[in-house]
């Protein structure tokens, strides 16, 4: 496709259905998106230790993000040298050496080949131990911002804090929140296998208009339970119900778009609670960032932000969604949740009831939004209409931020998705 091909199919606005549907297009979008930009692959305390390593994928490739001996996080390409097989087929785990389960090749920590069985066979063949190109490759660049650890297939472009820009805050707050300044990965992920082009996904992350609507039966439920005789508070309810604020404070809800497609939203949900922990938790806080710094840092409520194209965060209740394309109309989601380290378990107990009560893919929300993008994907598997409409809040000022109820926060996506397609960014 030329550029001009690539940039007819976005408008002011408006996206050609063919964006969603296309597998040309898709298979263009991993080599030009995902193999371009930073993806999130894993946080570093996946691996404390030497030899701890972890699967993922970045850009349709699979990896391995493994501690080296000199403590270096190193991310590699699941490959084997020698005919190709995926070496490291257990999603986590520790090994003084990789090896792989085909021909019985071994790799060191840094992806060299350390040993092939039958080495004199090779004699007078060319083969070469040493040469790199018998390892498995390291991805051309690997960076770490507060424990979230990002690679790059491409070996020029922005530097990962550069990239991050603005978005950056909400990794910070994310951090600032914990007690000892640190978080951890707390068990394993979420992961749901949705029948929806990983735009689909994206383009919900600050809707506000969606959520009355599509949430109106997990809405009603949640309302109703609570006002049972017999009700009791519960965290989990107010989560849900908060899906159930009307127009006018989804209007007060600022969005804030940046550079490379990322973009985050201002909370809408409580996040203090009146619990004894609570206060211990805001005491502890305060201890050590001091208690003005540390009001600053509970009172930036921001409900979730996105990383384009392949991450998303929500700092107040510590949890991490990673966006994994798979074809064009199949994405795969993992919700992971985050410890702060040195809170009180109240803390931990919320991001896992959070984590239930909205991103489980069993959870009366999540299916929800599930059905509405397996909807959206079939009715534009066919020829018409030719366009989706991205165009609410378009009068916007835009130096003013946009709410939850514009689609700027789309647009921005897109002004993202023409840089890397039509060979800019
Ligand atoms: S493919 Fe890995 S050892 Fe043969
Ligand atoms: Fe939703």
């Amino acid at each position: 496709m030329t550029p001009e091909a690539i940039r007819a199919l976005v408008g002011a606005g408006r996206i050609d259905r063919r964006v969603y549907t296309d597998p040309a297009i898709f298979a263009l979008e991993i080599e030009r998106i995902f193999a371009r930009a930073w993806i999130y692959v894993g946080h570093d305390s996946q691996v404390p230790r030497p030899g701890d390593f972890f699967t993922t994928s970045v850009a349709a490739r699979p990896v391995v993000m493994i501690r080296d001996d000199d403590g270096a996080i190193r991310v590699l390409r699941n490959r084997c040298g020698h005919r190709g097989a995926m070496v490291v087929t257990q999603r986590s785990g520790s090994a003084r050496l990789l090896r792989c389960p085909y021909h019985g090749w071994t790799f060191r920590r840094d992806g060299a080949l350390d040993a092939v069985p039958l080495a004199d066979g090779y004699d007078g063949s060319g083969f070469d131990r040493c040469n790199p190109a018998y390892g498995m490759p390291k991805l051309a660049r690997v960076a770490n911002y507060r424990g979230f650890v990002f690679a790059s297939l491409a070996a020029d472009g922005p530097d990962l804090e550069t990239f991050l820009g603005p978005a950056r805050g909400s990794l910070d707050n994310m951090v600032e929140r914990a007690p000892d300044g640190a978080l951890e990965i707390a068990g394993g992920c979420f992961r749901a296998v949705q029948r929806n082009n990983w735009k689909i996904y994206l383009e919900n992350l600050h809707d506000g208009v969606h959520a009355p609507v599509v949430h109106q039966a997990s809405i009603e439920a949640s309302r109703s339970a609570a006002a049972r005789p017999d009700a009791r508070p519960s965290f989990a309810l107010d989560v849900v119900a908060a899906n159930g604020a009307g127009y006018r404070t989804m209007g007060q809800l600022q969005v804030n778009c940046y550079p490379h497609g990322h973009s985050d939203m201002r909370g809408f949900r409580r996040t203090d609670a009146d619990d004894p922990q609570f206060a211990a938790y805001v005491a502890s806080l305060s201890a050590r960032l001091g208690r003005e710094r540390a009001a600053e840092v509970l009172a930036d409520n921001r409900h979730n932000a996105m990383v384009y194209p392949s991450f998303s965060v929500h700092p107040a209740f510590q949890q991490l969604r990673v966006i994994i394309p798979q074809c064009v109309e199949r994405t795969v989601i993992e919700v992971w949740c985050l410890r702060m380290k040195g809170a009180p378990p109240l803390l931990h107990r919320r991001t896992i009831a959070f984590a239930n009560a909205v991103h489980s893919p069993a959870s009366i929300v999540k299916v929800d939004d599930l059905e509405a993008y397996e909807r959206v994907q079939n009715g534009l598997a066919h020829d018409a209409p030719a366009w989706v409409s991205a165009e609410r809040g378009a009068a916007g000022d835009p130096a003013v931020a946009a709410s939850a109820l514009d689609e700027r926060f789309i647009r921005n996506q897109y002004a993202a998705w023409n840089d890397y397609m039509a060979g800019a960014a």
